[in-house]
């Protein structure tokens, strides 16, 4: 008998299981009151969820998706903007924003290195045409955090929009809308929200309202105004919606409510300390400081003489256990362990046992059980809090 799927990976995520039976209800119009109150509660819960009093765009779609809205309903061709690339997802900000003929200013950091606020701030005040500043939240093709609040406040200093690519943190990781003064930040239904791949959802502020009227970008399925107009009317989003989903989704947030997004942050983090003394243990090497860790991916750097395909492969073959590489620069050099949503102690410990399985047989001295002791530890001081 094959082993249980242990999906691992920075998305998509398992689904839970009450989220799963309601993707099976029947489908009905896109247009039927049903589907317009499936529609504004899902809504009002993705406003708990992004902390915002912003409007709340849902868009049938996978991140990217969103991302290109972000642009195109923000922008025109030839404005300036700054985009904070610390890994691969950045660098994807920035290409979609220069196929739309945005003038693009990049600012690269090191990969496993969090954005430098100086040196943006530098960048804003040397200067004033800059129209946009784009950031990937949490980096996923290296696993690390970038803070939004102070770029927020420098964004509001110098008068320009804040885009944030939260894809895979939002609902895992803390970000507070409003208070940081993010105007418009990108999510997607597969990574934290512990749906299917399908929707998208954008919170866009007044301010990134007002700059959509002049931005003379492109755009018709993607057009925030029409979302936006659409919604506030009826209820409804212009084209049919991924209404599996959305049944999916409005049963997460209940679930997602009723756990307190304070108590899913925390869980978040209790598993990426679980997890990263365990690598420790292990004796394997982590991409990433402490200071700041992704809390809902991982990346360790592969051992000597281990390949990452290999790796892959024994654990799906061994024990049905799904981890990721990484991409660009880091291809081939690290390993990604997902830990967001709906990804439980259980899971954490499994994985790491797999894995302590897998390296052993494949060569790599380790002491079976030592990861999975530093984990248990993490686990057991927690739950004695
Ligand atoms: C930070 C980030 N941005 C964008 C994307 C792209 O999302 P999608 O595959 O939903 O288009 C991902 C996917 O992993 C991501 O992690």
């Amino acid at each position: 008998m094959k082993e249980k799927r242990t999906l691992m990976l920075p998305g998509p995520t398992p689904i839970p299981k009450k989220a799963r039976l309601a993707g099976a209800e029947e489908i009905i119009g896109h247009r039927e009151l049903e589907c317009e109150e499936l529609l504004e509660e899902v809504v009002e819960g993705l406003k708990y969820v992004f902390q915002t009093k912003n409007d709340v765009l849902v868009l049938t779609c996978s991140g990217t998706g969103g991302l290109e809205a972000s642009i195109a309903n923000t922008l025109s061709k030839g404005d300036k903007v700054l985009s904070l690339c610390t890994g691969a997802f950045g660098e994807r900000y920035a290409t979609i924003a220069e196929n739309y003929g945005v003038n693009v200013e990049r600012l690269d950091f090191n990969w496993g290195e969090s954005i430098d606020i100086d040196l943006v701030e530098e960048k804003l005040e040397a200067d004033n045409k800059i129209k946009a500043i784009l950031m990937t939240h949490n980096e996923t093709s290296t696993g690390v955090i970038n803070h939004p609040k102070p770029i927020g406040k420098l964004a509001q200093k110098y008068d320009c929009l804040l885009l944030i690519d939260a894809v895979s943190s939002l609902a895992g990781i803390e970000l507070k809308t409003d208070e940081w003064a993010a105007d418009v930040v990108v999510t997607s239904s597969q990574k934290a929200l512990m749906t299917s791949p399908g929707l998208c959802l954008v919170s866009v502020s007044p301010k990134a309202l007002k700059a959509g009227e002049s931005a003379d970008l492109p755009k018709f399925y993607w057009s925030f105004k029409r979302a936006k107009d659409r919604y506030d009317a009826k209820k409804q989003t212009p084209s049919t919606p991924a209404i599996s989903t959305l049944y999916m989704l409005r049963e997460v947030l209940r679930e997602i409510k009723e756990e307190g997004l304070e108590n899913v942050f925390r869980r978040h983090k209790i598993v990426t300390k679980a997890i990263r003394e365990s690598m420790k243990a292990i004796g394997l090497k982590l991409l990433v400081s402490d200071k700041i860790a992704s809390k809902t991916v991982t990346a360790v750097k592969l051992p000597q003489g281990i390949e990452y395909n290999v790796l892959r492969q024994k654990l799906i073959d061994d024990y049905n256990v799904y981890i990721t590489g990484s991409k660009g620069q880091l291809k081939g050099q690290v390993f990604r362990i997902g830990h967001l949503g709906n990804v439980s102690r259980i899971d954490i410990l499994s994985t790491i046992s797999a894995l302590e399985l897998a390296l052993l047989k494949l060569g790599f001295e380790v002491e079976l059980g030592i990861g999975l002791q530093a984990a248990q530890k993490v686990f057991y001081e927690e739950e004695r809090r």
